[in-house]
């Protein structure tokens, strides 16, 4: 039975809401100071501020003392790539020498690399290798992530990605949400050819994985050099047609309009955003699109961060993610992720508290069951060693998560 007591808590950070918060309101907590919070059958069931009775019959529940702790909503991570063959670290030496991420991209290097090896393991390495990498992350409090296919570049591998993410989904304590990201990248018998690269992809694959109801969420890679605006909105609109939720990498490399075109279309997140414009972000603001902020890769790939103070100033729905992929972030460090959000793009510790829980469960559409501790959602939370949530930003780069509950079982303590 997965039935808990977590009881006195130090805080209860309840990060409280059912959709995606923008601009001020993401400074709200809505923190309980000695509080109680009881699962029932995986749901949260009661939430008790300190001195309230408990109001229900709990013997035979678990319970965890929470004393001189705080405890959080599990972070939700809206953007990775964790399924993968092969690393690539001889391209973190290239760029440590000053090779550029494009420049090593356009010579075969980058996506198309991990393309090959992905097409050359069997779903069963994808599987264990993929597997490790959840387990790592689950350590650092994440219990709920996003994963996208784009590895496989032909039908046979992008399926065998997105089989992976659906079993490990079966398998493993993590919630998964699958995105199909076919246009990541022009594999090289496609080279010259990305219009009609965009056809198949649009004809053959979008009708495949909708038909298998292999993803929920479809994404393109839309930077100069890679997939164009046009490209971009002819992928998306026809994803939508089939039924996917749309998300778009935008402006990373260089300032494309990537933010406008996820306005026009009302997508459900534009990420990366390092270069976006001022017309992009009020584009964004205006259309209720998440605007989702990778640190971690703008520190592995020395770029400018995002400027998610603006964002957020401007009354953007701002999420946070840590992009692992074998290439531009190979880190899934949540610890790191906090740190640079807060010294590096000004963020307050409650701004990235509310990006990594509401709002990035609100980028993956889950804001109705995950992201934060209300009665009624999935009983999905950690347990801090300190007594505060802005230890998470402050204690750099080090796990301050002791104890990982996920849908009211304990999976890490
Ligand atoms: O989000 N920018 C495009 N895609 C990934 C990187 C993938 C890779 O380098 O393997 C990203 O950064
Ligand atoms: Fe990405």
């Amino acid at each position: 039975m997965n039935n808990i007591i977590i009881k006195n808590a130090a805080q209860v950070v309840t990060c409280s809401g059912f959709e995606g918060k923008r601009g001020a309101e993401m400074s709200n907590l809505h923190v309980i100071e000695n509080g109680t919070v009881i699962v029932t059958d995986g749901i949260i069931s009661h939430v008790l501020k300190k001195g309230e009775a408990i109001p229900i019959d709990v013997s035979g529940y678990k319970e965890i003392d929470a004393t001189g702790k705080a405890l959080l909503p599990g972070f939700v991570d809206p953007h990775t790539h964790f399924v993968f063959g092969g690393h690539r670290e001889e391209e973190f030496s290239w760029r440590m020498r000053g090779d550029s991420y494009m420049s090593i991209m356009e010579r075969g290097g980058g996506i198309v690399n991990t393309t090959k090896a992905t097409r050359e393991a069997s779903e069963e390495e994808l599987y264990n290798s993929a597997k490790r990498r959840l387990d790592d992350m689950l350590e650092l409090g994440i219990t709920t992530v996003e994963g996208k296919s784009g590895y496989g570049l032909d039908k046979d591998t992008e399926m065998k990605q997105l089989r992976v993410m659906r079993k490990l989904n079966e398998d493993h304590p993590m919630d998964i949400v699958s995105t199909f990201m076919g246009p990541h990248a022009t594999p090289a018998e496609w080279k010259g050819r990305e219009d009609e690269f965009i056809d198949f992809n649009i004809n053959e694959m979008l009708p495949l994985v909708a038909k298998e109801k292999l993803a929920e969420c479809a994404d393109i890679f839309c930077e100069e050099n890679v997939f164009t605006i046009e490209q971009s909105r002819r992928f998306l609109t026809a994803a939508r047609e089939h039924g996917f939720l749309l998300k778009l990498h935008a402006d990373e490399i260089v300032q494309f309009g990537g933010a406008e075109l996820a306005g026009e279309l009302k997508v459900l997140s534009a990420d990366h955003l390092l270069q976006a414009s001022d017309e992009g972000i009020k584009a964004m603001a205006d259309n209720g699109v998440v605007a989702t902020l990778l640190p971690l890769t703008a520190f592995s790939l020395k770029e400018e961060y995002a400027r998610g103070r603006d964002m957020i100033d401007a009354n953007c729905i701002v999420a946070l993610a840590t992009d692992l992929n074998p290439g531009s972030s190979h880190t899934a460090s949540a610890p790191l992720l906090f740190a640079i959000a807060c010294i590096y793009m000004n963020l307050s510790p409650e701004e990235a508290v509310t990006a990594y829980t509401i709002n990035s469960a609100a980028a993956v559409n889950r804001a109705d069951t995950v992201g934060s501790i209300d009665v009624g959602k999935q009983g999905d939370m950690i347990l801090l060693k300190y007594p505060s949530y802005k230890f998470l930003p402050y204690y750099v780069g080090m796990n301050c998560v002791e104890t990982v509950i996920k849908k009211g079982l304990v999976v890490k303590s």
